[in-house]
Protein backbone atom coordinates (compact mmCIF):
# COMPACT_ATOMS: atom_id res chain seq x y z
CA UNK A 1 0.00 0.00 0.00
CA UNK A 2 1.21 3.20 -0.94
CA UNK A 3 1.60 5.67 2.29
CA UNK A 4 0.27 8.78 2.49
CA UNK A 5 3.07 11.73 2.81
CA UNK A 6 0.06 14.37 3.91
CA UNK A 7 -3.89 13.72 4.28
CA UNK A 8 -5.62 17.08 5.20
CA UNK A 9 -9.30 16.93 5.94
CA UNK A 10 -12.12 19.39 6.44
CA UNK A 11 -10.08 22.59 6.53
CA UNK A 12 -11.47 25.69 7.44
CA UNK A 13 -9.97 28.67 7.76
CA UNK A 14 -11.75 32.54 7.90
CA UNK A 15 -9.85 35.70 8.27
CA UNK A 16 -11.61 39.28 8.98
CA UNK A 17 -11.47 42.12 7.23
CA UNK A 18 -13.15 44.65 9.56
CA UNK A 19 -15.82 43.70 11.37
CA UNK A 20 -16.50 41.18 8.73
CA UNK A 21 -15.49 37.07 8.68
CA UNK A 22 -14.25 36.26 5.15
CA UNK A 23 -14.34 32.77 4.63
CA UNK A 24 -11.18 31.63 2.53
CA UNK A 25 -10.91 27.80 3.16
CA UNK A 26 -14.01 26.28 3.17
CA UNK A 27 -13.63 22.19 3.93
CA UNK A 28 -10.79 21.60 2.10
CA UNK A 29 -9.09 18.11 1.98
CA UNK A 30 -6.48 16.92 -0.18
CA UNK A 31 -4.14 13.75 0.54
CA UNK A 32 -0.39 13.48 -1.65
CA UNK A 33 1.39 10.12 -1.75
CA UNK A 34 5.23 9.74 -1.58
CA UNK A 35 6.72 10.88 -4.95
CA UNK A 36 3.74 13.03 -6.02
CA UNK A 37 2.80 16.63 -7.29
CA UNK A 38 0.18 18.75 -6.30
CA UNK A 39 -0.37 22.29 -8.34
CA UNK A 40 -2.74 24.59 -6.27
CA UNK A 41 -3.94 27.27 -8.73
CA UNK A 42 -6.95 29.68 -8.33
CA UNK A 43 -7.02 33.30 -8.49
CA UNK A 44 -5.27 36.51 -6.71
CA UNK A 45 -6.86 36.01 -3.04
CA UNK A 46 -8.24 32.48 -3.44
CA UNK A 47 -6.12 30.97 -0.40
CA UNK A 48 -3.33 29.24 -2.13
CA UNK A 49 -0.52 30.88 0.02
CA UNK A 50 -3.18 30.44 3.48
CA UNK A 51 -3.16 26.40 2.11
CA UNK A 52 0.81 25.97 2.52
CA UNK A 53 1.17 28.15 5.23
CA UNK A 54 -1.36 25.86 7.31
CA UNK A 55 0.26 22.65 5.60
CA UNK A 56 3.78 23.53 7.20
CA UNK A 57 2.19 24.72 10.26
CA UNK A 58 2.52 28.51 9.93
CA UNK A 59 -0.89 29.27 10.33
CA UNK A 60 -3.45 27.32 12.61
CA UNK A 61 -6.92 26.06 10.95
CA UNK A 62 -9.96 27.11 12.35
CA UNK A 63 -10.89 23.41 11.71
CA UNK A 64 -9.68 20.53 10.57
CA UNK A 65 -6.99 17.49 11.08
CA UNK A 66 -3.43 17.03 9.11
CA UNK A 67 -1.29 14.07 9.49
CA UNK A 68 1.88 14.64 7.69
CA UNK A 69 5.10 12.47 7.85
CA UNK A 70 3.62 10.11 10.79
CA UNK A 71 2.93 13.36 12.36
CA UNK A 72 -1.01 14.37 13.41
CA UNK A 73 -2.32 17.79 13.89
CA UNK A 74 -6.19 17.78 14.90
CA UNK A 75 -7.84 21.49 16.08
CA UNK A 76 -10.17 19.72 18.11
CA UNK A 77 -7.52 18.58 20.59
CA UNK A 78 -6.40 20.34 23.82
CA UNK A 79 -2.84 19.85 22.58
CA UNK A 80 -1.40 23.30 23.97
CA UNK A 81 0.12 25.50 21.44
CA UNK A 82 3.74 25.65 22.07
CA UNK A 83 3.52 21.79 21.90
CA UNK A 84 1.70 21.42 18.76
CA UNK A 85 4.52 24.40 17.32
CA UNK A 86 7.36 22.51 18.62
CA UNK A 87 6.14 19.58 16.28
CA UNK A 88 5.47 21.52 13.26
CA UNK A 89 8.87 23.65 13.61
CA UNK A 90 11.06 19.76 13.82
CA UNK A 91 8.70 19.20 10.53
CA UNK A 92 10.22 22.29 9.24
CA UNK A 93 13.35 21.96 10.27
CA UNK A 94 13.88 18.63 9.28
CA UNK A 95 11.39 17.13 6.54
CA UNK A 96 9.60 19.71 4.70
CA UNK A 97 11.38 22.27 2.92
CA UNK A 98 9.74 25.54 1.89
CA UNK A 99 10.65 28.02 -0.37
CA UNK A 100 8.22 30.66 -0.34
CA UNK A 101 7.66 34.09 -2.54
CA UNK A 102 10.40 35.88 -0.15
CA UNK A 103 13.05 33.64 -0.06
CA UNK A 104 14.07 33.04 3.30
CA UNK A 105 17.59 33.96 2.86
CA UNK A 106 19.70 34.67 5.89
CA UNK A 107 21.10 38.62 4.93
CA UNK A 108 24.45 38.20 6.79
CA UNK A 109 25.18 34.60 5.27
CA UNK A 110 26.41 33.94 1.29
CA UNK A 111 24.65 32.22 -0.19
CA UNK A 112 26.82 28.89 -0.15
CA UNK A 113 26.77 29.56 3.96
CA UNK A 114 22.86 29.75 3.55
CA UNK A 115 22.86 26.41 1.98
CA UNK A 116 25.04 24.99 4.53
CA UNK A 117 23.35 26.38 7.24
CA UNK A 118 19.97 24.93 5.93
CA UNK A 119 22.14 21.58 5.60
CA UNK A 120 23.43 21.20 9.14
CA UNK A 121 20.19 22.16 10.47
CA UNK A 122 18.31 19.23 9.44
CA UNK A 123 21.52 16.92 10.27
CA UNK A 124 22.52 16.25 6.61
CA UNK A 125 25.65 16.59 5.33
CA UNK A 126 26.42 20.01 3.90
CA UNK A 127 29.63 18.82 1.69
CA UNK A 128 27.56 18.87 -1.61
CA UNK A 129 26.39 22.19 -1.23
CA UNK A 130 28.32 24.60 -3.97
CA UNK A 131 27.81 21.29 -6.40
CA UNK A 132 23.93 22.19 -5.71
CA UNK A 133 24.59 25.81 -6.21
CA UNK A 134 26.46 24.53 -9.23
CA UNK A 135 23.83 22.61 -10.44
CA UNK A 136 21.60 25.09 -9.97
CA UNK A 137 23.78 27.65 -12.65
CA UNK A 138 24.47 30.27 -9.57
CA UNK A 139 27.71 27.90 -8.27
CA UNK A 140 30.10 31.44 -9.35
CA UNK A 141 28.00 33.56 -6.60
CA UNK A 142 28.15 31.39 -4.12
CA UNK A 143 30.03 33.66 -1.94
CA UNK A 144 28.17 36.47 -2.36
CA UNK A 145 25.31 37.67 -0.75
CA UNK A 146 21.41 37.78 -0.67
CA UNK A 147 21.14 41.78 -1.71
CA UNK A 148 24.14 40.73 -4.13
CA UNK A 149 22.29 38.86 -6.41
CA UNK A 150 19.01 39.42 -8.31
CA UNK A 151 15.40 38.03 -7.40
CA UNK A 152 15.67 34.99 -10.01
CA UNK A 153 19.30 33.88 -8.38
CA UNK A 154 17.57 34.47 -4.66
CA UNK A 155 14.97 32.40 -5.66
CA UNK A 156 17.54 29.23 -6.98
CA UNK A 157 19.50 30.02 -3.61
CA UNK A 158 16.33 29.43 -1.78
CA UNK A 159 15.28 25.69 -3.98
CA UNK A 160 19.10 24.82 -3.01
CA UNK A 161 18.37 25.39 0.78
CA UNK A 162 15.06 23.27 0.53
CA UNK A 163 16.25 20.54 -1.22
CA UNK A 164 19.78 20.18 0.57
CA UNK A 165 17.69 19.18 3.82
CA UNK A 166 16.76 16.45 1.28
CA UNK A 167 13.02 16.76 3.04
CA UNK A 168 10.25 14.15 1.74
CA UNK A 169 7.89 17.28 0.97
CA UNK A 170 8.69 20.08 -0.66
CA UNK A 171 6.07 23.74 -0.75
CA UNK A 172 6.68 25.93 -3.02
CA UNK A 173 4.63 29.21 -2.81
CA UNK A 174 4.62 30.84 -6.64
CA UNK A 175 8.46 30.18 -7.15
CA UNK A 176 8.86 31.50 -10.25
CA UNK A 177 6.08 34.11 -9.75
CA UNK A 178 8.64 37.07 -9.64
CA UNK A 179 11.01 35.78 -12.43
CA UNK A 180 10.92 36.40 -16.05
CA UNK A 181 9.95 33.94 -18.40
CA UNK A 182 13.59 32.33 -19.38
CA UNK A 183 14.07 32.56 -15.81
CA UNK A 184 11.24 30.90 -14.67
CA UNK A 185 11.27 28.20 -17.39
CA UNK A 186 15.16 26.92 -16.26
CA UNK A 187 14.12 27.31 -12.01
CA UNK A 188 10.65 24.97 -12.97
CA UNK A 189 12.73 22.43 -14.51
CA UNK A 190 15.16 22.32 -12.20
CA UNK A 191 12.71 22.26 -9.88
CA UNK A 192 11.01 19.17 -11.09
CA UNK A 193 14.74 17.20 -11.70
CA UNK A 194 15.63 18.05 -8.37
CA UNK A 195 11.96 16.79 -7.03
CA UNK A 196 12.47 13.38 -9.54
CA UNK A 197 16.31 12.90 -7.64
CA UNK A 198 15.15 12.98 -4.28
CA UNK A 199 12.13 11.30 -4.80
CA UNK A 200 10.01 13.92 -2.64
CA UNK A 201 6.97 14.69 -2.64
CA UNK A 202 5.55 18.35 -3.45
CA UNK A 203 3.17 20.90 -3.39
CA UNK A 204 3.33 24.10 -5.73
CA UNK A 205 0.91 27.29 -5.39
CA UNK A 206 0.99 28.84 -9.01
CA UNK A 207 -0.42 31.02 -11.31
CA UNK A 208 0.83 29.23 -14.35
CA UNK A 209 -1.51 26.50 -15.69
CA UNK A 210 0.53 25.26 -17.98
CA UNK A 211 2.77 24.34 -14.66
CA UNK A 212 -0.16 23.03 -13.14
CA UNK A 213 -0.27 20.55 -15.73
CA UNK A 214 3.15 19.17 -15.42
CA UNK A 215 1.81 18.00 -11.94
CA UNK A 216 0.39 14.45 -10.88
CA UNK A 217 -2.65 16.36 -9.47
CA UNK A 218 -4.36 19.91 -9.47
CA UNK A 219 -6.40 21.50 -7.43
CA UNK A 220 -7.87 24.56 -8.23
CA UNK A 221 -8.73 26.83 -5.17
CA UNK A 222 -11.51 28.96 -7.57
CA UNK A 223 -13.56 25.60 -7.53
CA UNK A 224 -13.33 24.53 -3.85
CA UNK A 225 -16.98 23.27 -2.96
CA UNK A 226 -19.03 25.90 -0.92
CA UNK A 227 -16.26 28.91 -2.59
N1 LIG B 1 -3.29 37.32 7.97
C1 LIG B 1 -4.39 37.64 7.27
N2 LIG B 1 -5.34 38.46 7.79
C2 LIG B 1 -6.45 38.77 7.10
N3 LIG B 1 -6.72 38.32 5.88
C3 LIG B 1 -5.82 37.50 5.30
C4 LIG B 1 -4.61 37.12 5.95
N4 LIG B 1 -3.92 36.28 5.14
C5 LIG B 1 -4.65 36.16 4.03
N5 LIG B 1 -5.80 36.88 4.11
C6 LIG B 1 -6.85 36.96 3.11
O1 LIG B 1 -7.20 35.62 2.75
C7 LIG B 1 -7.42 35.51 1.36
C8 LIG B 1 -6.50 34.46 0.78
O2 LIG B 1 -5.17 34.95 0.80
P1 LIG B 1 -3.95 34.10 0.24
O3 LIG B 1 -3.96 32.78 0.89
O4 LIG B 1 -2.74 34.95 0.39
O5 LIG B 1 -4.34 33.93 -1.30
P2 LIG B 1 -3.44 33.62 -2.58
O6 LIG B 1 -2.13 33.10 -2.10
O7 LIG B 1 -4.23 32.63 -3.37
O8 LIG B 1 -3.29 34.91 -3.32
C9 LIG B 1 -7.23 36.91 0.78
O9 LIG B 1 -8.49 37.50 0.69
C10 LIG B 1 -6.39 37.60 1.82
O10 LIG B 1 -6.64 38.97 1.81
MG1 LIG C 1 -0.19 33.75 -2.38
Amino acid sequence: MVEPVLVARGLNKQFRSGNQPVSVLSDLSLRLDRGESLALTGRSGSGKSTVLNILCGLEQPDAGRIEVLGEAFDSRTQERGHQAEARWAKLRRQQIGVVFQEANLMPALSLLDNVRLRARLAGQNDDDCRDRLERLGIGELAGRYPDQVSGGQRQRAALAMAFAMNPALILADEPTGSLDRHTAEAVTRQLFELQARHGCSLILATHDTELATRCSHHLDLGHQPGS
